[in-house]
């Protein structure tokens, strides 16, 4: 399969996405990287990584991309064969237009277990709520927010010392495991999606 990873930041789950191709647990490519800021870390670190990576810009302030700012991302998508769009710390609501051209196609990873925490600082809303619990999820992304088949999650303990520094890294290492793991169940054609939920077949 042919990866786009959409990345606004530090770019540590696309590092994981990289790593993982370079060692074989995934046969995908990463043909592009794409970014809505200028000077994303995530663009360098691609780049670094040999592949494309282009900065696209969003066109308006605020969350949502302009409509001829997602035209131009599926564009770009499109010029590079992506057939699995990987959001990755991508900051930007991606809409009924994009996910319109990339029916179920198109995979976001959110700190928190889904459906719990949408929306911004999961982290800080889990020690808010006082759960013993968090983790991360990757869903396939609909217009609504958050929403979206759950494909993958994984869960870490709350410590009751625990700041949103200290949680927050604890998850990203899960994160950093979850999502090439849901991306190979992917290329191993093991997910089926029905009725707004994910099915997943074991390894073979
Ligand atoms: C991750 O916690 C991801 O789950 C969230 O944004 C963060 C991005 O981190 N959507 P990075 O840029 O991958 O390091």
């Amino acid at each position: 399969m042919n990866l786009g990873v959409l990345a606004s930041g530090r770019g540590s789950n696309l590092d994981a996405l990289i790593a993982a191709t370079g060692d074989g647990r995934l046969s995908s490519r990463i043909r592009v990287v794409l970014s809505d800021v200028a000077d994303a870390p995530a663009l360098e670190k691609a780049r670094a990584a040999g592949i494309p990576a282009f900065a696209i810009d969003p066109g308006r302030p605020g969350a949502r991309l302009a409509r001829s700012a997602t035209d131009a991302f599926v564009a770009a998508l499109g010029e590079h064969e992506v057939d699995l769009v990987c959001l990755a710390g991508f900051m930007r609501i991606v809409g009924k237009r994009f996910v319109t051209a990339y029916p179920d196609r198109i995979l976001n990873i959110h700190p928190s277990l889904l459906p719990s925490f949408r929306g911004l600082h999961p982290q800080r809303q889990a020690l808010e709520a006082g759960v013993k619990v968090a983790g991360c999820t990757v869903h396939v992304v609909v217009p609504e927010v958050d929403a979206g088949p759950i494909v993958g999650q994984a869960t870490v303990p709350v410590l009751e010392n625990d700041t949103v520094d200290t949680l927050s890294a604890r998850i990203l290492v899960e994160e950093h495991r979850l999502y090439p793991e849901v991306v190979r169940s992917f290329e191993d054609g093991r997910v089926t999606l029905n009725a707004g939920r994910a099915h997943v077949a074991p390894p073979r």
